[in-house]
């Protein structure tokens, strides 16, 4: 009997046609030369046409609509809030209980740190999953993360979630079935029966936790294998040169997809590829591999974007953002790492000329069908990822400074305003990293007042830069580190927790009363991101030009908007900055209206006048 073709299988049709041409030459590149690639092929496409066909009414509406406004995610309105679900009220049905308090602060789009179900034990926090498609038994059940999504849905807010695609939990059903010996699964990670590979390897890779879990190998004498294992031991890495493993996550993005997740933050892609004599990082098939798996949410999920997450120098992170050969067609969102560490590096130094000369020399003004994620602190440690090139262009020696701002941010350095922790510290390299929250590395210990305005001045910085700013869970209202994780034998070993703490309820429902620094920090962020979003100007699509404003001590950047230029002015100091108003004007102001506060900007004098950790979106 002839099959009729319905509407809905002529639609996958036309959806497979558009990304045809971005889908099958990765694939062919990276999997072509196997006998087995045919056969791949067609599997894929089934699998894609499975997920198209499960796929709920409703999301396939919201594909739609996602098609005819491609720009969804770049409007002023997106603003992000990031939280582990547990720390923030225990469950998932405890998080819907609280979406009034994100729809208070402004927040259209809620990341839900790790909720797969993880191994038992320590999984660096969610990050060692051994089922991707069974909620966290401790958060809840799928239909309760299907109420969460719908409800987020219901007021117009986005759901972002982590899916690790560098690594399982040796937990995971295709780890245990490698362990076991057999060799369809053994193909799944990347296992040797001797240490020879490894250690030619180890020649040339880095190390990301030297502390705790050094090498990148795990000897297992039970199973006779040396087991590639880049992050903690249990977190064994996926062999990306095996097609099968493609197909494998591109089903469960398919699940997650089809469970209403909007964004899928793809976690540590920078390790997806390995080759001998190299870092293992951000190898081209990366980006192959990449730019395919979009090609593949396009199709069979197109409301579905991708959040790249690669915490690497400048040049090396945006072709996460589609670069070249890529352009248009990567990720949708990769973090601004650069743009955090510079404004960590400028705070503690209080001069804005490494910051400049970073983000005006490697950064793009505008980027295709993508943009950046913004954030000040994450659940992650921050790496002082600044390069000797650009040190010493602005005169710094690079070891030096990375050495300074670690001190600086540890609360060593004389002088300090910061208290943070050290996290991994690499006693060859002299790399050492840094914990601490928003707040006690902005000083909330030693001047609550000075602490305040600097967490205000970085949250209007990221909602002002091109993208979506993301607030971490506490920062809106100032949390200081957390000490208790020394306690609880999972987490003493990993000083991140130290910026993980639980959410302090009782401070936000003050929020609105009182001038406690917790109250003032809320309302402030509350109003930057009112602010922003209405603010056309801001839209992501609005290039971004970072430009001297004849003021070491002052950031200042255009959104050159085609209805005028905004001109943000960020005063990284404790002090009152002055900036001639011809300058001002030569930079494309003329109203000297501040979007931020809505008011008139007067010049004296010739002047305008900034005072301590003033943000300015001067029109
Ligand atoms: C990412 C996560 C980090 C985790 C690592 C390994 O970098 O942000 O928390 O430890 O991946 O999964
Ligand atoms: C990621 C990042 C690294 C971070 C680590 C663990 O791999 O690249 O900077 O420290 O995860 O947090």
């Amino acid at each position: 009997m002839a099959r009729t073709t319905s509407a809905d299988d002529q639609l996958f049709e036309l959806r497979l046609a558009r990304s045809a041409p971005d889908l099958f030459p990765m694939l062919e590149a990276l999997y072509g030369a196997r006998p087995d690639y045919p056969v791949f092929r067609d599997k894929l496409v089934k699998a894609l046409r499975k997920g198209w066909g499960d796929r709920p009414e409703d999301l396939k509406r919201l594909d739609l609509q996602r098609d005819l406004e491609p720009d969804w995610f770049q409007r002023p309105g997106m603003a992000g809030y990031v939280f582990y679900i547990d720390r923030f009220n225990g469950t998932l049905e405890g998080v819907l209980d609280r979406l009034d308090y994100l729809e208070d602060l402004g927040i259209t789009y809620v990341h839900l740190m790790p909720c797969l179900k993880p191994r038992p034990g320590d999984s660096d926090g969610g990050y060692s999953v051994m089922d991707y498609r069974q909620i966290n038994p401790a958060f809840g059940t799928m239909a309760e993360f299907e109420a969460v999504s719908a409800a987020l849905r219901t007021r117009g807010m986005s759901l972002c979630v982590d899916l690790v695609l560098n690594h399982t939990a040796k937990e995971h059903a295709w780890a245990k079935k490698a362990a076991k010996g057999d060799a369809t699964y053994q193909d799944y990670y990347l296992m040797f029966d001797t240490p020879d590979m490894p250690r030619l390897y180890e020649q040339t890779l880095v190390e990301v936790f030297p502390d705790n879990a050094p090498g990148n190998f795990t000897h297992y004498p039970e199973i006779g294998k040396w087991v590639w294992t880049t992050f903690n031991e249990h977190q064994w890495d996926l062999n990306w040169a095996n097609p099968a493993v493609f197909l494998e996550i591109v089903e469960v993005m398919l699940f997650l997809a089809n469970k209403g997740v909007d964004v899928l933050r793809l976690d540590a892609v920078a390790f997806m590829w390995k080759r001998l004599g190299t870092r293992c990082q951000s190898e081209p098939e990366v980006h192959m591999i990449l730019q395919a798996l979009r090609a593949c949410s396009r199709i069979a999920s197109a409301a579905v974007i991708h959040l790249e997450e690669a915490i690497v120098s400048p040049s090396e992170m945006l072709p996460y953002l589609g670069r070249g050969k890529h352009d248009g067609k990567e990720g949708n969102l990769a973090y601004h790492n650069s743009l955090m560490v510079q404004f960590w590096s400028a705070l503690a130094t209080r001069d804005t000329r490494l910051m400049t000369h970073v983000l005006a020399t490697h950064f793009p003004d505008r980027l295709t069908n993508a943009t950046y994620a913004n954030y000040i602190r994450c659940h992650d440690d921050i790496g002082w990822a600044v390069t000797d090139e650009d040190a010493a262009a602005v005169g710094l020696s690079g070891h030096s400074h990375r050495n300074f701002l670690s001190d600086f941010y540890e609360g060593t350095f004389p002088g300090t305003f910061a208290k943070g922790a050290l996290f991994q510290v690499n006693e060859l390299t002299g790399d050492k990293r840094i914990s601490g929250s928003f707040a006690s590395l902005a000083g909330i210990a030693q001047d609550p007042e000075l602490a305040v305005q600097r967490i205000l001045m970085g949250h209007a910085l990221i909602a002002a830069w091109g993208g979506i700013p993301l607030i971490y869970m506490g920062d809106e209202l100032a949390l200081p580190n957390d000490e208790g994780y020394l306690a609880n034998p999972d987490h003493a070993h990993d000083s991140r927790w130290i910026h993980r703490p639980r959410m302090d309820w009782a401070l936000a429902d003050a929020r609105h009363q009182g001038d406690t620094p917790a109250a003032r920090v809320f309302r402030g962020t509350k109003a930057i991101l009112a602010r922003r979003a209405a603010t056309p100007a801001l839209h992501a699509a609005v290039p971004v030009r970072v430009v001297a404003a004849g003021n070491d001590a002052v950031l200042a950047f255009q959104r050159l908007a085609p209805t005028g230029t905004l001109l943000g002015l960020f005063n990284f100091t404790e002090h009152w900055q002055h900036l001639p108003e011809a300058v001002v004007r030569s930079l494309g102001v003329s109203a000297f209206h501040d979007e931020l506060s809505d008011a008139h900007v007067e010049a004296h004098h010739g002047q305008i006048a900034l005072p301590p950790y003033a943000r300015v979106w001067l029109t």
